[in-house]
């Protein structure tokens, strides 16, 4: 029996050579790769700076402190989101707030965005939900009235695009984030990427992937020779090394392809599934061209005969080993100590109950598909 995961890596042979060409020079890390690989991005992405990191979630945590976010400020995100779009709030002693789902796409309502906004509110952090980009000229339209930064979580969306431009440019946003775990849309094993316009940030964020220190003369307060560096700022060691960025220039090189192949399969889905009241899907938005990361079939459960849980363990037994995108984030333990509770965010439980993302990966052919839309219709008599 085949297995089917939800998500999953295609690497080519070009991508395992230029790991071997890096693994046989002379740098495997803070080598010539990763400003390779960020300058690549920043051309793809029409960024002005790209700073590699070692996953998204440690670009979160210093896209905060670039943006000296702290204790006794609040950041609002999206419920329906991983874990990490919150937890950097925690990181860094600020407080996450959340800002219910617009059901129709699954990511932060901005309609309700400003009801939410209070004098100590500093950051937005936008969820581009399973690829497609929230509706950015209008969130930054309400950051600007109220003077707060814009952070877009990525994670989802590299190949994506806003505005017939690229997520990632920056346009409407301070800095955006970028996540490259091996079920994202190209991968680096983990890793990921922060791009941003401003040079301030940049420079900042630089110092902080790497302990917060520096060799720069021009910032080096003196000099007591060539071993000499200085530590500026309380970093971390977030850098990604030169084997992961070489596996990234390749697969950036093919990210229209896997696009391409994405969106047929969101569209093979959404034609067996469509005119049949027991399933729905996320609307795709005039403003978006996604890079489909993932696709969260709606099961109304109250309209068939078996349970959410039966029918995960009846697919597992099945080869579709499947993921639920997501728990509510107010409803975990932890979130739960901080205060929030059940009923918070309706329209993320509802979202919750409904939700199962089918497999999306560029390694799917069409009778994969066809396996996996039979499996699901057996299984929902
Ligand atoms: C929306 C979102 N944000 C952040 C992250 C964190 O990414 P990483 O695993 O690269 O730290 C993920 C990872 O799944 C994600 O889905």
């Amino acid at each position: 029996m085949k297995k089917f995961n939800y998500g999953k890596q295609f690497l080519d042979f070009g991508d395992i050579w230029e790991v071997i060409k890096t693994l046989r020079s002379d740098f495997l890390t803070q080598g010539p790769k990763v400003a390779e690989f960020e300058n690549a991005i920043c051309k793809y992405m029409g960024a002005k700076y790209a700073v590699a990191v070692a996953n998204a979630t440690a670009g979160l945590h210093i896209a905060m402190m670039a943006l000296d976010i702290g204790s006794g400020d609040e950041v609002i995100t999206s419920p329906i989101t991983f874990l990490a779009s919150a937890n950097c709030a925690l990181y860094v002693g600020a407080s996450p707030k959340f800002v219910d789902i617009d059901s129709s796409t699954a990511c932060i309502d901005v309609k309700k965005l400003e009801q939410a906004i209070t004098q100590k509110t500093k950051v937005i952090i936008p969820v581009h939900f399973a690829g497609q980009s929230c509706d950015m000229k209008a969130i930054k339209e309400i950051a600007d009235k109220h003077n707060l930064f814009v952070i877009e979580d990525s994670a989802h969306a590299i190949g994506s695009d806003y505005l017939s431009k690229k997520v990632g440019c920056c346009e409407f946003s301070d800095m955006s984030i970028f996540s490259f775990h091996p079920v994202k849309n190209m991968t680096t094993g983990e890793g990921g990427v922060i791009t941003t316009n401003n040079e301030k940030l940049y420079k900042k964020l630089l110092l902080l992937r790497s302990h917060g220190m520096t060799k720069d003369q021009q910032i080096l307060t003196k000099n007591d020779g060539p071993w000499y560096y200085q530590m500026h700022e309380f970093g971390f060691n977030y850098r990604l090394t030169d084997i992961q960025a070489s596996l990234g220039i390749s697969q950036l090189k093919k990210i229209e392809k896997f696009k391409k192949r994405r969106r047929e399969i969101v569209e093979f889905y959404k034609k067996s599934f469509e005119k049949d009241e027991r399933f729905s899907f996320l609307e795709e938005k005039d403003y978006a061209n996604s890079c489909f990361h993932l696709f969260p079939l709606l099961i109304n459960f109250d309209k068939i005969k078996i349970s959410k849980k039966d029918l995960f363990l009846k697919l597992q037994e099945n080869g579709l080993h499947l993921q639920v995108h997501y728990i509510p984030v107010h409803l975990q333990p932890f979130y739960q100590k901080l205060g929030f509770k059940e009923g918070d965010f309706p329209n993320a439980e509802e979202y919750y109950k409904k939700t199962i993302s089918l497999p999306v990966y560029y390694g799917l052919n069409d009778e994969d598909l066809s396996v996996v839309v039979k499996i699901i219709k057996q299984l929902i008599k």
